[in-house]
C-alpha cells in the first residue's frame, strides 16, 4: 500500500473533514503543538501538503521550511495571509473556497449595513439598558430606500451584496481595478469617487498589499458626516486609526465592521464608540457554509494527490 502523504494543518478544518484527513493523510498538527519550531524542525522535509486558513495563511518562513511543499489547501476565500509569491516562485498550487461562502457573506453585509443605518443593535440597548423607559423614543435612525450603495470589489460577493441592496430599494454603484461589461450599475473609476457619490461605501475587495489602506483619509473625507462605512472585507483595507478618529469626530456617520486590524485582540477604541456595529468576523460563519469550505480543502488535496485537476486553484 502506498504511504499517505504528510499534511500539517495550521489551521484544521471542521470535525467531519478532519476525519475524512485523517484517514486519508498523516496529519501533523501545527495548530496544537506546544513547541510548533521543534515540530516544523522534525516534520517539514516530509510535508507535501498544508491545510490552513484566511486567519494563519501560511507565512514565507514557514513555507521555506517546508522544502518538499506540493499543494496548499486554504480554508477561506481570502489567501492573502498566504505567501502567494513564495508559492508561485515554487510553482505550488494554492486552494480557496469561492462561491461556497458567498450568499452568507453577503446576508452578513447587508445585515451589518441595515444595522447601522436604522440603528438595531442600538435599540437592543436601547431597550435592554432601559433608556426606552427613562428616556424614552430612540432618536430617529435614516431610511436604506432611495440611498446609494457604493461598493469596492465588485466581484462574486460584491454583486450577491448589490441583489440585496436592490432588494432594498437602493442604488448600487461600484470601484474596482476595471470597469465590467453587461453591468448596469455606475461605476466610479476611483474609491474617491465612489465615496463622493454614495450613502453606504461598502468594501468587498480581496485583502493584500493591493488594497492595504484604500480606504484613507481622502476616501472617508469624500464619504463625509452622513455617510457610512461596512467591512466584510480585511481590517487591511481601511486605514483603521484614521476610521477611528472619524468616528469619534463624527466626521462620518457609523461604520459596521465584521473584520479589523489584529483579529481577535481589536482596537478597543472601538468598544467605547455608539457609532459602531461591531461583528466577530462572521460573515461565512454559518455550520452549512463551513462545512462546504472544508469540503474544498479535502477534495482539493484529494484532487493534487490522485492527480486530476485541482477544483478552485487561485
Ligand atoms: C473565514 C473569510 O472565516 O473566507 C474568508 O476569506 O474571511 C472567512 O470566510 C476567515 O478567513 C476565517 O479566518
Amino acid at each position: 500500500m502506498a504511504t499517505k502523504p504528510d499534511i500539517l494543518v495550521v489551521v484544521p478544518t471542521r470535525p467531519k473533514q478532519m476525519e475524512m484527513l485523517e484517514s486519508a493523510y498523516v496529519l501533523h498538527r501545527h495548530d496544537k503543538a506546544d513547541d510548533r519550531d521543534a515540530l516544523v524542525k522534525e516534520v517539514g522535509e516530509k510535508i507535501r501538503g498544508v491545510v490552513t486558513m484566511g486567519s494563519k495563511g501560511l507565512s514565507g518562513d514557514l513555507l521555506a521550511r517546508l522544502p518538499n511543499l506540493e499543494i496548499v489547501a486554504c480554508g477561506s476565500v481570502g489567501y492573502d495571509t498566504v505567501d502567494i509569491d513564495g508559492c508561485k516562485a515554487r510553482d505550488i498550487p494554492v486552494t480557496n473556497t469561492p462561491d461556497v461562502l458567498t450568499n452568507d457573506v453577503a446576508d452578513v453585509a447587508m445585515a451589518l449595513t441595515f444595522d447601522i443605518v436604522r440603528g438595531l443593535t442600538r435599540g437592543e440597548r436601547w431597550v435592554r439598558e432601559g433608556l426606552w423607559r427613562d428616556k424614552g423614543m430612540m432618536p430617529l435612525t435614516t431610511t436604506l430606500t432611495g440611498k446609494t450603495m457604493g461598493i469596492i470589489g465588485y466581484g462574486r460577493i460584491g454583486k450577491a451584496i448589490a441583489q440585496r441592496a436592490e432588494a432594498f430599494e437602493m442604488n448600487v454603484a461600484y470601484h474596482g481595478r476595471t470597469k465590467q461589461d453587461g453591468v448596469s450599475h455606475a461605476y466610479f473609476g476611483s474609491p474617491e469617487a465612489l465615496a463622493q457619490a454614495c450613502d453606504v461605501l461598502m468594501l468587498a475587495c480581496p485583502g493584500g498589499d493591493e488594497t492595504k489602506g484604500l480606504v484613507s483619509r481622502e476616501v472617508l473625507q469624500a464619504l463625509g458626516p452622513d455617510g457610512y462605512v461596512v467591512n466584510i472585507a480585511r481590517g487591511s483595507v481601511i486605514d483603521e486609526p484614521v476610521l477611528l478618529e472619524f468616528l469619534k469626530e463624527k466626521k462620518i456617520k457609523g461604520a459596521a465592521l465584521d473584520v479589523f486590524e489584529n483579529e481577535p485582540k481589536i482596537d478597543e477604541t472601538f468598544f467605547a464608540l455608539e457609532n459602531v456595529v461591531l461583528q466577530p468576523h462572521v460573515g461565512s460563519g454559518t455550520e452549512e457554509t463551513r462545512d462546504a469550505m472544508s469540503q474544498l480543502v479535502v477534495d482539493n488535496l484529494a484532487a493534487h494527490f490522485a492527480g486530476k485537476p485541482l477544483l478552485t486553484p487561485v
